[in-house]
């Protein structure tokens, strides 16, 4: 902790939602999104959690909480003892739906006790841990960053590239109404792929990408097609296929699975509530209720909202 720094009383983030994947980007590309869960961290003599909005009387109010893990891997960092933390979390991003919630709070976690214990790690580092939490870090970094970001991990270290959003591209979200854990979603997948569906992927990955800051979006249907994760994911998530394809027919540019479930994304010109309702009515033939809404993508990521100092 630096001496020469007043040290905040309290730290307010706002963090946003992500999608991660973005079809064929499997572990590698992810997006900020335009809606937040926002985390206030104090110290405390003794640990006290509450959680409003997502989550709420759902997650833990003690140590197994992610922001105060996060948090308590900053103190690590800078080898500072806190005795406790006083955490209010506002959520706005469902639980285990593939838009970034853990990412979130891990992000919000990091980045307000770096800043409450005036810890000094930089963006680089807090990616880092962030992703040694996450365990992958697809999701962390545009909820860190903001934007648009490829990341890839070499031995243990994260690279990280971030771009601007694209702007103007309406994204709508569908979110069934039952959860699945990126735990299962990943336990399910092959250990092994075909040459030819790793060619698929990385072809379209990369066009993917392009076609996104390069503002072709008409191919982004062709180009969102995946081999390595969303077949293999169906079983988990009925109907998802035929959400996919229903936010094509009515006009989205492409969709794909969020993250690794189970929400559905699908990019358009415009928001035309054609192609969200087409999609809960997709869900809805596999007897799925969903709720369905339009955002955008963000180029903000995780912002210390209002920081108070000690006088
Ligand atoms: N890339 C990760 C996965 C994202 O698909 O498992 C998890 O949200």
């Amino acid at each position: 902790m630096s001496p020469t720094m007043s040290r905040p009383d309290s730290v307010v983030v706002e963090v946003p939602a992500t999608t991660a994947n973005l079809g064929p980007g499997f572990d590698c590309l992810g997006l900020a999104l335009d809606f937040h869960n926002i985390v206030e961290l104090e110290l405390s003599a003794v640990t006290e959690v509450e959680i409003t909005g997502e989550g709420h009387g759902q997650l833990p109010l003690g140590p197994g909480n992610l922001v105060l893990r996060a948090a308590e891997q900053v103190a690590n960092e800078v080898g500072v003892q806190v005795p406790g933390w006083r955490l209010d979390q506002h959520n706005d991003i469902p639980l285990a739906r593939g838009l970034g919630s853990s990412s979130a709070a891990i992000v919000g976690g990091l980045v307000a006790a770096n800043e409450l214990l005036q810890a000094g790690l930089d963006k680089d580092r807090l990616l880092q841990l962030a992703a040694q939490i996450e365990g992958h870090p697809d999701n962390v970094a545009p909820a860190l960053y903001g934007g648009l970001t490829a990341c890839a991990v070499d031995e243990d270290e994260v690279f990280c590239i971030r771009l601007n959003a694209p702007e103007g591209l309406a994204i709508g979200v569908a979110i069934p109404n039952f959860e699945v854990s990126t735990e299962e979603a990943r336990a399910i997948l092959p250990e092994q792929v075909p040459f030819d569906d790793a060619v698929f992927n990385t072809t379209r990955a990369v066009c993917t990408m392009a076609a996104l800051v390069g503002r072709k979006w008409e191919v982004l249907g062709a180009m969102m097609d995946d081999r390595l994760h969303q077949p293999y994911r169906m079983p988990l998530i009925p109907g998802m296929a035929e959400v996919i394809e229903a936010a094509r027919e009515a006009g989205a540019y492409g969709a794909a699975l969020s993250g690794s479930g189970p929400s559905v994304v699908a990019f358009a010109q415009e928001k035309n509530n054609e192609i969200i309702e087409a999609m809960v009515q997709a869900f809805r033939r596999f007897n799925v209720e969903a709720v369905a809404f339009w955002t955008c993508a963000s180029n903000e990521g995780a912002v210390i909202a209002e920081p108070e100092t000690e006088q």
